[in-house]
């Protein structure tokens, strides 16, 4: 499942080779990778949409208009699109793509796309592939950050041998996500994320805790982890299960164990995130044997633990800081004078309060508050979908 989550548009233009696309577009899907399809109209000749779209599991477009009048918005799909896959890429469609030349819905996707990577499999006879206007084409879209997943050698439809073969599905396939590992955009990043409560000892049996799950600072490692960072996770008692094999853990109890694991690994990282709920006290006095019950009443004398978060802010250098506020009265006004005092690049607010926030739900709902008073919104959505769009501010921000 290598391309989890990842929306692929296949654009295919009229080349024999469109009899492959198929097999493609299964291993697409096997891959985990949402598929929709473009064609050309005289692409249809070599594949049908009905194949297509029994196996994409989405309608087959390729004309500006339907048969029942409504319009294929070529820009809706270029911005779904995390990656444009035009297999088999015709000489006619290179063409018309190096040269600004828009006749039909797949070209005007293309020249729609935004953020989307572009890959293109050229297929022709071997003349036409290693025409010079050819070459100049395909050197013009390389320039514009388009891949070429070159044609190979091999026996073509006309019957000669040479270059100008497609490049088969499945190396198509393996080699879009060595180029989508290559260029991950936190590869080379070193992060360390703090997740879930702290216990402060009261005895060797009894702690004072909170009800933190670490379900959000642990969403927000792995989607860390998979932008291609090194992740380091410093957690209280949480569900490990539900943390992506390849992160560093450092398992901790009290409050002071976070601060020294956070501490000793703060001046390497690039990327922090402080998620955990940290007790803000602790038992003044932690007794060595199980106290009994002797009394009817007892107090325990806490003392402050430290602002773990505070500490980091003082230190910081070049590193993105980012820290969590749990409010449940003057959201706004309480989280900003916390990223100003503790020294963050942006601070995310929950209030635990509102409907599906807060510790133990799979879903929260927050605001992410920048320096320059910006506030964006995030509606109540899954921990790992905050996650997401939290990691991408912090992209932003690199
Ligand atoms: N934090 C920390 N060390 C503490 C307490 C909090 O590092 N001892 C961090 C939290 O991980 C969070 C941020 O500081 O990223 C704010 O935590 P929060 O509990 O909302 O606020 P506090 O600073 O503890 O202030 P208060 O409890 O008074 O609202």
């Amino acid at each position: 499942m290598r391309l989890r989550r990842k929306n692929v548009l296949v654009g295919i233009s009229a080349g024999i080779a469109a009899y492959k696309i198929p097999v493609l577009i299964r291993l697409l899907k096997k891959e985990g990778a949402e598929v929709r399809v473009i064609t050309t109209s005289e692409a249809q000749n070599f594949v049908t949409p009905l194949t297509l779209s029994t196996l994409s599991g989405n309608p087959v477009l390729s004309e500006f208009y339907d048969k029942n009048g409504s319009w294929n918005n070529h820009v809706e799909l270029a911005l779904w699109s995390d990656i444009f896959l035009l297999a088999p890429a015709t000489l006619n469609t290179l063409a018309k793509m190096a040269h600004g030349i828009c006749d039909n819905l797949l070209l005007a996707t293309y020249f729609s796309m935004k953020k989307g990577k572009i890959y293109f499999a050229p297929a022709m006879d071997l003349d036409m592939y290693k025409h010079d206007s050819t070459t100049k084409n395909i050197q013009m879209l390389i320039k514009t950050g388009a891949v070429e997943l070159p044609a190979q050698n091999g026996k073509l439809a006309s019957g000669l041998s040479g270059f100008g073969r497609m490049m088969e599905p499945s190396e198509i396939i393996q080699k879009i996500i060595d180029h989508q590992l290559d260029n991950l955009p936190l590869k080379g990043q070193k992060c360390l994320v703090s997740a879930g409560p702290t216990y402060e000892p009261i005895d060797p049996v009894r702690y004072i805790g909170n009800y933190s799950s670490g379900k959000m600072g642990v969403a927000i490692a792995n989607a860390l982890f998979n932008k291609g960072a090194s992740v380091t996770l410093v957690h209280g008692p949480i569900d490990k299960n539900l943390v992506l094999s390849g992160l560093e853990l450092r398992p901790i109890q009290s409050a002071e164990e976070m601060q020294f694991a956070m501490e000793a690994e703060f001046d390497k990282a690039d990327i922090v995130i402080m998620a955990a709920a940290v007790a803000d006290y602790r038992p003044k006095n932690v007794g060595q044997e199980k106290m009994k019950k002797s009394k009817t009443e007892i107090s325990l004398e806490l003392v402050k633990n430290p602002d773990i978060l505070l500490n980091l802010g003082k230190r910081k250098k070049s590193q993105i800081l980012v820290g969590f506020a749990l409010e449940t009265q003057d959201e706004f006004e309480n989280a900003k004078k916390k990223m100003i005092g503790k020294n963050l690049d942006f601070i995310v607010v929950n209030n635990p309060k509102n409907e599906g926030a807060g510790f133990e739900h799979n879903t929260n709902q927050v605001s992410i508050i920048f320096p320059n008073d910006k506030i964006k919104e995030v509606p109540k959505s899954q921990k790992s979908e905050i996650a997401e769009i939290i990691v991408d501010e912090i992209v932003a921000l690199k």
